[in-house]
């Protein structure tokens, strides 16, 4: 405890101990089992996986995500979504908005190894796109909260993330007369609703999508869609690469957990305040005093169970949106798609041969691959396949606070 104190004060009290913890708070943290919330895009996946091929295959996107009964879409409720997901009122100094770490500009992401963190603070892990948020069952690298609405207060919350307090929001909230009429329109609220909030927010990223793409226009008959350089790429990731084997369906995506061997971040031998992060991270998600003090690398999906197994294991991410959304993995440990295949082509170790800090859980499929250069640049080419235009958003303007009652009201009611 007396490091974890130490650690508290070295933070110069700007975020409180008891709430610490990432975009991915430790009380939104499940550990149910995964499969029995898969919607219907990846127990799509799911079934063709248990096909005689063993994996199913890339297939076209489909036009929407799939839309929760509960969390109809609308055209007010994405509109004030869109707002909230741009105002920094939500959040603990009002100065950091969902979109401060999910910049359109950046991928819808933030685009360093290590999110930009609640001020005062970094986060300990990459920065995640939103872009299709909407179509993954479970959100976090770690797939820790199986729904957007149940995703978004975590990232408001959490402290190394938005920080807030529910109350205090929705303070503000209130005290924004566009929002009052607005949430009233949306939910019937006579107040703004936190809750509502996030519902909001999650209907406005239900519709940041990309579904026009080459591989997509290729895989709907277009066969002129993707260059001869992809076309060879496309062979090297369904064959010799065996990128398939985790990248697919329509998302490029499994939605299973793999240690892929991600060498741990080497910004935590130099970065205090990452390094801070990191041991709050563990304390806070419920280590045990030996992992608290030793672990040198993310546990990963080990929270959701702590089981020893899950030690080191991220989601497959899609491979959709790439292009923008550099640098990759969970740390961010490589800024180019040419890393990523070097890594892949050397069995999962990095140039300096470096590879997970967990070493029994490393999946088997990772293997060197002995790829040639030019195997590697059609097969580059061909993850470029998998992006279409950058998809930009102006931050919108936002509505300002307002008193409740004038001077005069109050004088009145006061009589
Ligand atoms: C301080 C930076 C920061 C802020 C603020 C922030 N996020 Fe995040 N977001 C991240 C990071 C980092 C991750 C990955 C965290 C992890 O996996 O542990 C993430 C992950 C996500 C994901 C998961 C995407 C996926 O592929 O699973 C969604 C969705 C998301 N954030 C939405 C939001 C929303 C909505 C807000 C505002 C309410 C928000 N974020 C605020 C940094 C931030
Ligand atoms: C065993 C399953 C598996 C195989 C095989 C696999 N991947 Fe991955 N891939 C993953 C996982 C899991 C991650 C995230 C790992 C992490 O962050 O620690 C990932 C991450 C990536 C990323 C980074 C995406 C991002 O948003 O940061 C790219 C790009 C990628 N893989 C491409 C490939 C290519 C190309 C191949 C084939 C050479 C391949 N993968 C083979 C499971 C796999």
């Amino acid at each position: 405890m007396k490091t974890l104190i130490k650690a508290g004060v070295l933070l110069t009290g700007a975020v409180s101990i008891a709430v610490l913890s990432g975009c991915e708070s430790a009380s939104a943290t499940k550990n149910e089992g995964f499969k029995g919330t898969l919607n219907a895009v990846s127990q799509t996946a799911v079934a063709a996986n248990a096909s005689s091929t063993g994996f199913a295959p890339l297939a076209v996107i489909p036009a929407n995500p799939p839309i929760p009964a509960d969390n109809k879409q609308s055209d007010a409720k994405v509109e004030l979504g869109k707002l909230l997901f741009f105002d920094p009122r939500l959040g603990g100094d009002a100065s950091i908005s969902c979109a401060s770490c999910h910049d359109p500009s950046q991928g819808w992401a933030w685009a360093e190894d290590f999110s930009r963190g609640y001020p005062g603070t970094v986060h300990w892990r990459n920065s995640q796109s939103i872009m299709n948020s909407g179509y993954y069952p479970g959100s976090f690298w770690a797939n820790s909260v199986t729904s957007l609405e149940a995703q978004a207060p975590s990232a408001a919350k959490g402290g190394v993330a938005g920080n807030g307090e529910n109350d205090i929001m929705e303070a503000r909230l209130a005290l924004i007369p566009e929002y009052r009429k607005r949430f009233n329109e949306v939910f019937g609220d006579d107040f703004p609703r936190i809750k509502n909030a996030w519902r909001a927010i999650a209907a406005f990223e239900r519709t940041i999508n990309q579904t026009d793409t080459p591989i997509d226009r290729y895989l709907a008959g277009d066969k002129k869609a993707l260059s001869d350089e992809q076309i060879r790429g496309k062979a090297v990731f369904e064959g010799k690469g065996g990128c398939i084997q985790c990248h697919n369906g329509a998302l490029a995506s499994d939605m299973e957990m793999y240690n892929i061997g991600v060498p741990p971040a080497k910004r935590w031998e130099e970065d205090g305040l990452a390094q801070i992060t990191f041991r709050f991270e563990l304390y806070a998600k419920g280590s045990n005093e030996e992992l608290y003090r030793t672990a040198k690398a993310d546990p990963g999906a080990y929270f959701r169970g702590k089981n020893k197994w899950d030690l080191g294991k991220f989601r497959t991410p899609s491979l959709r949106y790439t292009m923008y959304t550099a640098p990759y993995m969970h740390n961010g440990a490589f800024y180019t798609l040419d890393e990523v295949v070097d890594f892949y082509n050397k069995g999962g170790f990095d140039e300096d041969n470096r590879t997970t800090g967990w070493p029994k859980t490393k999946s088997k499929l990772i293997k060197p691959l002995g790829l040639s250069d030019d195997e590697k640049a059609d097969l580059i080419a061909f993850i470029e396949s998998f992006s279409g235009d950058e998809i930009l958003m102006d931050k919108p303007e936002l509505p300002e606070y307002a008193p409740m009652f004038t001077l005069e009201e109050l004088k009145e009611a006061k009589k």
